[in-house]
């Protein structure tokens, strides 16, 4: 198993490119079940989640290509529908494809993705939503069976809580339906957006794109056409790479960055003391001697993103006083502060709160990565840990951060992977 090897205390400068967002690019290669011809993805970052996706689509019968950045999927030869746990269990968001095989064949087995590290994270909403729209759906040797005999009929769909994927499986099924589906308190991030936009381009009406209202009217089982899609920038890398300014009082500068997506994490460093210059698709962040204390509550877009809590904590743990940080999307998405705690760190949990009282100095040691924002929260750290720390279980960055070592290491760090003996 790969880990990470870290000496703290370089100063970082230079600049580096924003990946395109896997958030992003997951419900966008799901949603490429609905077409039946070639589609062309481009920006695609090189983490093993797109692989884990699109190596479903391969085993479904899809012919996929697919070279770093750029996939070309043809779903015209799929032949199972079918998702199964071995790749379902590796990776939660598979779920996504339940919706778009469901709309366009009328049946499907998805494997039902089970706990995770951060929380239970149930698909009920997923399901609720598909049911309404005509779907019958019975869970059966860990799989969830669905099938919709007439195909499925545009509903009125009121999501008890605002949730990502949920939203996205519903506008993929939507958009082959027959008839209209609204769907309230929807999610508005900019990843639900560009599968929108996608949806919308390829001549599906949508209206409310980015608000919590969406109006979908299906095209009544036709299969839809893509054009070429270009992912849109990680805002979630984007916020860690600052986030990694501000830890080393550093200068860097990112490329290929959305700033309208980074606004919450922008508006939370500037409230720590972090000062910015926005060009049209970069940011610089420059040095910060005295790093302020931040309180933050996650919450959806274009809220204070969850995925972005535990990096934020990282730098609250260098900052002259105490944070207050709390989680309201995940239930057990704290398991990095006692490995924050393991590198100097002063952080207290008490329920969804933790109370992170500024350190002087951090140490460097050995560390074990929980999740993958996690995993990335403890890199910062040991960014600027005296001495060596060693990241172990990295597999969970590989999954979301394309060549983090790499990136980190063009900006003046001294971090290696290593393989455990
Ligand atoms: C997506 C992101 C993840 C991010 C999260 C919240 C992807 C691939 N992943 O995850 O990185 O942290 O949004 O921004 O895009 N819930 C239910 N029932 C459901 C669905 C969700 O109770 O059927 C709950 C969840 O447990 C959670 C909340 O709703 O508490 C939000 O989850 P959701 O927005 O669905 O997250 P994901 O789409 O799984």
């Amino acid at each position: 198993m790969d880990y990470l090897e870290i000496v703290g205390g370089q100063k970082l400068s230079g600049h580096i490119t924003i990946s395109g967002a896997k958030n992003a690019a997951l419900p966008i290669i799901a949603a490429t079940i609905l077409s039946d011809k070639e589609v062309t993805l481009t920006n695609l970052p090189n983490v093993v989640d797109i692989r884990t996706l699109l190596k479903l689509l391969s085993m479904l019968g899809s012919s996929v290509e697919h070279d770093n950045t750029v996939a070309h999927i043809n779903n015209g030869c799929m032949r199972s529908t079918k998702a199964v746990y071995e790749i379902v269990s590796e990776m939660r968001a598979s779920i996504l494809v339940l919706g778009p095989l469901l709309a366009r064949f009328g049946e499907c087995e998805v494997s039902l993705p089970g706990g995770c590290a951060i929380g239970q994270r149930p698909i009920d909403l997923h399901l609720k939503a598909l049911e309404s729209m005509g779907a019958q759906i019975e869970i059966k040797g860990g799989y969830v069976h669905a099938i919709a005999p007439k195909g499925l009929q545009g509903a009125k769909i009121i999501f008890d809580k605002i949730t990502v994927g949920g939203t996205e499986n519903t506008v993929m099924a939507a958009a082959l339906a027959h008839g209209v589906t609204t769907i309230l308190n929807a999610a508005k991030e900019p990843e639900v957006v560009q599968l929108c936009e996608m949806i919308r381009d390829a001549g599906v009406k949508i209206e409310g794109i980015g608000t919590n209202e969406l109006t979908i009217e299906g095209t009544g089982g036709k299969p839809l056409d893509f054009q070429t899609v270009a992912i849109i920038p990680d805002r979630i890398e984007a916020g860690t790479y600052l986030c990694a300014g501000a830890i080393t009082n550093s200068s860097i500068t990112l490329n290929n960055v959305n700033h309208g997506h980074i606004r919450a994490s922008i508006d939370k460093l500037e409230s720590m003391g972090c000062r910015f210059d926005l060009e049209d698709n970069s940011i610089t962040i420059h040095p910060t001697e005295h790093l302020k204390p931040v309180d933050l509550i996650t919450i959806e877009y274009p809220g204070f993103p969850t995925d972005m809590q535990a990096q934020f904590m990282a730098v609250a743990v260098l900052a002259q006083g105490e944070s207050l940080i709390e989680e309201r999307l995940f239930e057990n998405r704290f398991m990095h502060v006692s490995e924050l705690n393991r590198l100097g760190a002063n952080i207290w949990l008490k329920g969804s709160t933790a109370a992170v009282k500024g350190v002087k100095e951090l140490y460097g040691a050995d560390v074990m990565a929980t999740d993958l924002r996690a995993s990335s929260a403890l890199v910062l750290a040991a960014l600027v840990a005296q001495g060596t720390t060693k990241v172990r279980r990295i597999y969970h960055l590989d999954r979301g951060y394309d060549d983090l070592e790499g990136k980190l290491s063009a900006l003046g760090a001294n971090i290696s992977r290593k393989k455990e003996a």
